[in-house]
């Protein structure tokens, strides 16, 4: 009897850093991998599956237009409680901190599914920033059976909340995976760019940036934009309508921002590729971007993340225009300061971490 694994995406980063597990356990023998989309993205997520060539066996298509928390989390209960129930699976993989995650497992508790966490123990220790993110890996932290860390400091954490060392492993994070195996295809960025002109790609989306902050994050851009007419600014908006409409108001009329929808993974990874340096808020990129000799800016006060802090190859520089600003200009005109970010380096994983993921799963049920 093969092992039926239900493997959860709901927003865009999920099914990116999930889609080399769920590739992978394809040519499981002992697996049957059914694919859960909760679709709390819509086309965000139906992009990047579509990219990977996996077809959702469940779609719950909970999107609403600028849905609150609340709704979200209770509807998401509420189908996931019969959709658990007739699945019935072994075991159901979900990936990172949203309120897919925490909603999933909680819904697998109650119905004593054990869950599998992938990208575990990412902790800030400050439960408002990122929010609503800290409590969801945390809830699901606690409820997991099986943690996929990917880093030795994501281990710590989760040692230090008293979780079982032998419940831990230590895989890299997926999203090198996905990285390389995109990395080395033919990319395109889609869109007209002038490759005489130096790049700034740019993304922003986090929760605890909405209102001032975010405004103070446009103004910075709007100042980077008008001091430096040489270089290109590039911003696929995220659909957030607490994003889209202040981006649109503040950005859309300076003539070097070229403000999009959200590109393709393909084609962002070629954005990242092409890019002398990036100003982003993402988790994900932060993971990516180092791996790519990409300086980052962190348009946060804190991070999950802080390997990359530490080795110098991304900097935090919160949401103060000043600073943001300051910062940006200094990688752009200080060669020597730009250098020592751009080194290549990815603490994140070797691009094998989907394997480790199956290799601990196989060992328990094959
Ligand atoms: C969510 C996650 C966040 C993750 C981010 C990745 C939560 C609470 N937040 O934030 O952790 O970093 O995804 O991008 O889980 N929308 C669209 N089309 C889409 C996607 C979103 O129109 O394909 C719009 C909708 O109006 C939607 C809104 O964006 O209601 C917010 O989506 P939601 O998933 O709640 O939050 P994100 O800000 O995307
Ligand atoms: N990404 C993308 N298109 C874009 C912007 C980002 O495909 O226009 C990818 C990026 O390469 C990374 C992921 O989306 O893998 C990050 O998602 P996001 O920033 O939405 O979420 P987070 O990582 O912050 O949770």
């Amino acid at each position: 009897m093969k092992k039926r694994i239900l493997s959860v995406v709901g927003t865009r980063p999920e099914a990116i850093k999930m889609a080399p597990v769920i590739l992978g356990l394809k040519n499981e023998p002992w697996a049957e991998v059914r694919v859960l989309a909760t679709a709390q993205h819509r086309q965000m997520l139906d992009q990047v599956l579509g990219f990977f060539g996996i077809r959702p066996d469940i779609d719950l298509d909970i999107m609403r237009p600028n849905q609150s928390l609340t709704t979200l989390t209770a509807r998401l209960l509420l189908e996931l409680d019969t959709v658990l129930a007739t699945e019935k699976p072994d075991v159901v993989l979900v990936q990172g901190d949203t309120t897919t995650v925490m909603t999933v497992a909680l819904a697998c508790f109650y119905q004593r599914i054990p869950i599998g966490h992938v990208e575990a123990g990412l902790r800030t220790w400050d439960m408002q920033n990122p929010f609503p993110e800290e409590a969801n890996r945390v809830i699901a932290g606690k409820l997991a059976r099986w943690h996929f860390a990917p880093t030795e400091g994501s281990r710590q954490n989760l040692l230090r909340e008293g979780i079982a060392d032998g419940d831990i492993s230590v895989t890299g994070n997926t999203v090198i995976d996905a990285l390389l195996m995109t990395a080395a295809k033919e990319l395109d960025v889609g869109i007209g760019l002038d490759p005489t002109r130096r790049l700034v790609l740019i993304t922003c989306h986090r929760r605890e940036n909405f209102g001032e902050p975010f405004e103070n994050i446009c103004l910075a851009l709007q100042t980077l934009a008008k001091q430096n007419p040489d270089v290109q600014f590039l911003y696929p908006v995220h659909p957030n309508p607490n994003v889209k409409d202040v981006a649109h108001r503040m950005l859309a009329s300076q003539q070097n921002m070229l403000l999009c929808e959200p590109l393709d993974y393909a084609p962002f990874v070629a954005a990242m590729k092409l890019a002398y340096l990036i100003i982003s808020d993402s988790g994900g990129v932060q993971e990516e971007a180092p791996a790519l000799g990409k300086p980052v800016l962190v348009l946060r006060e804190e991070t999950e993340r802080p390997e990359a802090v530490e080795m110098g190859v991304v900097k935090l520089v919160g949401t103060d225009c000043l600073r943001i600003v300051q910062e940006a200009q200094k990688l752009l005109d200080d060669k020597e300061a730009y250098q020592a970010m751009a080194r290549g380096i990815s603490p994140y994983g070797d691009g094998q971490a989907a394997g480790r993921v199956i290799g601990v799963l196989r060992k328990h049920f094959a």
